[in-house]
C-alpha cells in the first residue's frame, strides 16, 4: 500500500474548511484536514457529534437560512452531500438545489482565495462499449442521475468561489460491504458473455484525492476520482470469491444497483495521477484486502 502526500488544502495549516455532507468520506477528510492543522467544520442534518476537534454544525443544504451558521472566512468548502433516495426529486435536492444554496452561502462568507470542491460521479458518462473515458470525454448520461449531477457541476463552474469537480466512481471501503456480502452469500452475478467494466475508488482515496486537488495551486476544473484499474465485473467477483472461499461461479441473480451496472466503461485517472496524487489503494485487490482484514479506518458510525 502506498500513501498519498499529506493533505495540502489551499495554503498551509490554519485554513477554515467546511465539509458539507460530513458522512463516510467527509469524516475521513475532516479528520485528516484537522490533523493537518486546519479548522474544520462538519455539516450535516442530524445531531451527530463529529469527533473533536471537528466542529459539528447542523444544517440542511436545501434550506438556505440554515446555512447562515457557517462561519466567515472560509478557505475551502467541500460538498459531499449524498441524495437520500435514488429518484429525481432527491437527486435534484442534493446535487442541484443544495449545491446552489451552499455556493451562495460560501460566496457570502468566503475568503478571496476560497475553493469549492464538488463530489460528482462517473454516472455523468453514458458510454457502454468498454471504452476509456477521461475528463474530456462526452457526457451523455443515460438517466436523471448523471443529468442532475451535470447540472450541479455547471453551477460549480459558473459561480465563485473557484470550483473543482471530482467525479467519483463506485465507493467501497469499511462498512460498504454490499458486494462482499453478495459474493459470500452466492448472490452476486456477472455475465462472462457480456464484459462489464466496473470502476471504483476506496473511501480513503476519495478523501485523499479531494484534499489533494483542493491543495493544488492551479487545479483543473474536473478530475476523475477512480483507482488505477477498471476491472471486468466477473474478474472482481471471482477474485472476491477466492479470497472469501465462496462459490467461485457467478450465479444468475442480481446483487442490487451499483454505479456501473448499466454502463461499461473504463475511467482513466491519468489526470489525477499526473497532478501528483498517489493512491493509497491502487486497485481493488489492495483495497478489498484491507477491508477484509479490517485494517482500514472504521466506517462512519452514524450511518444507518
Ligand atoms: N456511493 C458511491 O459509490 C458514490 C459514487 C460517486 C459519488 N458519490 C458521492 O460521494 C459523496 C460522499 O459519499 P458518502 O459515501 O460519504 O455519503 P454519506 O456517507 O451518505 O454522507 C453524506 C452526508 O450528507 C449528509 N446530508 C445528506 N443530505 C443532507 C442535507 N440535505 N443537508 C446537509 N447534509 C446532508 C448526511 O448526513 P445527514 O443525513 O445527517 O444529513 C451524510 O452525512 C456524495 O456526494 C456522493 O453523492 C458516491
Amino acid at each position: 500500500m502506498t500513501t498519498s502526500a499529506a493533505a495540502t488544502p489551499p495554503a498551509a495549516a490554519g485554513n477554515t474548511v467546511a465539509v458539507v455532507g460530513c458522512g463516510d468520506v467527509g469524516s475521513v477528510l475532516a479528520a485528516e484536514l484537522a490533523a493537518a492543522g486546519h479548522r474544520v467544520i462538519g455539516v450535516r442534518r442530524r445531531a451527530v457529534e463529529l469527533p473533536q476537534p471537528i466542529e459539528t454544525v447542523r444544517a440542511d443544504v436545501t434550506v438556505s437560512r440554515s446555512l447562515e451558521v457557517l462561519p466567515d472566512g472560509l478557505d475551502l468548502v467541500v460538498y459531499l452531500v449524498a441524495a437520500d433516495r435514488r429518484d429525481p426529486e432527491a437527486y435534484r435536492a442534493a446535487y442541484v438545489d443544495g449545491v446552489a444554496n451552499v455556493l451562495a452561502a460560501a460566496a457570502a462568507r468566503a475568503a478571496p482565495s476560497c475553493r469549492f470542491v464538488f463530489a460528482s460521479s462517473t454516472a455523468v458518462y453514458g458510454q457502454t462499449g468498454g471504452e476509456w473515458v477521461d475528463e474530456d470525454s462526452p457526457t451523455e448520461p443515460p438517466d436523471f442521475r448523471g443529468a442532475l449531477l451535470l447540472e450541479g457541476e455547471a453551477l460549480v463552474h459558473a459561480a465563485p468561489p473557484r470550483g473543482v469537480v471530482v467525479r467519483l466512481a463506485g465507493i467501497y471501503g469499511p462498512g460498504r460491504t454490499r458486494l462482499i456480502d453478495a459474493v459470500r452469500a452466492g448472490r452476486a452475478s456477472a455475465s462472462p458473455n457480456r464484459p462489464e467494466y466496473t470502476n471504483r475508488i476506496h473511501r480513503d482515496d476519495c478523501a485523499g484525492a479531494i484534499a489533494h486537488v483542493a491543495g493544488l495551486p492551479e487545479p483543473d476544473g474536473v478530475y476523475l476520482g477512480v483507482d488505477d484499474r477498471p476491472a471486468p465485473r466477473d474478474e472482481v467477483l471471482g477474485w472476491l470469491a477466492a479470497e472469501l472461499d465462496a462459490p467461485a461461479e457467478p450465479v444468475d441473480a442480481d446483487d442490487g444497483p451499483s454505479e456501473d451496472r448499466r454502463s461499461n466503461k473504463r475511467c482513466s485517472n491519468a489526470r489525477l495521477r499526473a497532478s501528483g496524487y498517489e493512491l493509497r489503494f491502487p486497485t481493488y485487490v489492495e483495497g478489498y484486502r484491507a477491508v477484509l482484514a479490517g485494517t482500514s479506518r472504521p466506517p462512519d458510525s452514524s450511518k444507518e
